[in-house]
């Protein structure tokens, strides 16, 4: 196995608070081995266009407290591509660079573990997303930051629709996967939360809805993940309204204000640990590989494992929302 001595790094899919951070963990704790350290800018994009660029220690300096990500990201479709892949490559290789560490969501990974396959590049990945869809890994990089986003938007929401004694939709992010609506809903005493990873029984809610109308207790709020079964918040809104006309509806999306800001200590603290790791991987010849935190631990798994997975839902939180929300 040959030494890894010049290593890249990206970030890939949508952005994640605390992108930042493991970007500058990964930079100082490669240079901190001696080993030369580039960027690639915008993901597999900058890997295939050669937009590629030596990191000092400096590159990376107050960096840590910002959301988004300096090396910018992208969804990259010829990376997806063979031929794409090889052009990667073959800039990488223009540069001598032999370890790779991506940060990014499931699609990354799958990228990552094609593209180690066809070359010898030994990869590492590192969960930089929100949505926190990941196995091998209790938190994602960007997760806590998001749902703490969202909170802190449904509690102003409340004291609206308290005042008015409306029912309120609130639309959080997460395509497919409902940890987001979950987190929030339950710490914001939702009295619904939909999710994709659940059928949603939209009849049972309005049943619910019904009944607590004859209670005059009208301010309700629902968490609705935009990838939910049945719909997003507007899908939802309209058929309450139809069902329901006297009450008072009003649909609020949360949207990519969730993907912003500045990362929380927790946010900051994981990725500067799983940025570190990754590194420490490489050097040891722990190629491959898919680096989390479980049980405040770090983790590994092979990257071929981790894109099979995907993390599950507890069926314990979902009765905890049943009981807390009655
Ligand atoms: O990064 C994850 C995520 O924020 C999902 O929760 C969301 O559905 C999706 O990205 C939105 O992607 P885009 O910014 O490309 O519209």
């Amino acid at each position: 196995m040959k030494k890894v001595t010049k290593i890249g790094v990206l970030t890939s899919g949508g952005d994640s608070p605390g992108m930042n951070a493991c970007v500058r963990a990964v930079v100082r704790t490669g240079l901190y081995h001696g080993m030369e350290v580039f960027g690639i800018m915008r993901g597999y994009s900058g890997m295939v266009e050669n937009d590629i660029f030596k990191m000092e220690s400096r590159s990376v300096a107050n960096i840590i407290q910002r959301g988004g990500t300096v090396l910018k990201t992208s969804r990259c479709k010829e990376f997806m591509t063979p031929e794409g892949r090889l052009k990667a490559y073959n800039n990488l290789k223009k540069h001598g660079i032999n370890g790779l560490v991506i940060i990014g969501g499931d699609g990354s990974f799958r990228g990552a573990q094609i593209f180690s396959n066809e070359h010898d590049i030994p990869c590492v990945g590192l969960p930089g997303t929100i949505d926190k869809d990941i196995a091998g890994t209790d938190f994602t990089i960007g997760f806590d930051t998001a749902v703490n986003t969202a909170v802190s938007a449904i509690d102003k929401i409340r004291d609206t629709a308290d005042a008015h004694d409306r029912l309120f939709i609130i639309e959080v992010m997460g395509r497919d996967a409902g940890y987001i609506a979950l987190h929030s809903g339950i710490a914001t005493g939702a009295e619904h939360i939909l999710i994709p990873e659940k059928k949603t029984d939209i009849e049972d809610i309005v049943l619910q809805l019904a009944e607590k109308e004859r209670r005059k207790k009208l301010m309700n709020i629902i968490v609705v993940a935009e990838g939910d079964d049945f719909g997003g918040g507007d899908e939802v809104a309209r058929f309450i309204r139809a069902r329901l006309p006297q009450q008072e509806v009003r649909v609020s999306i949360l949207g990519h204000i969730q993907r912003g800001g500045s990362p929380s200590c927790f946010d900051r603290l994981i990725a500067s640990r799983m940025g570190y790791s990754a590194v420490e991987c490489l050097l040891q010849g722990r190629h491959n590989v898919f680096v989390g935190i479980v049980n405040n631990r770090m983790h590994y798994m092979p990257l071929n494992e981790a894109v099979k997975k995907k993390q599950r839902i507890s069926e314990e939180w979902m009765k905890i929302v049943k009981i807390l929300a009655s």
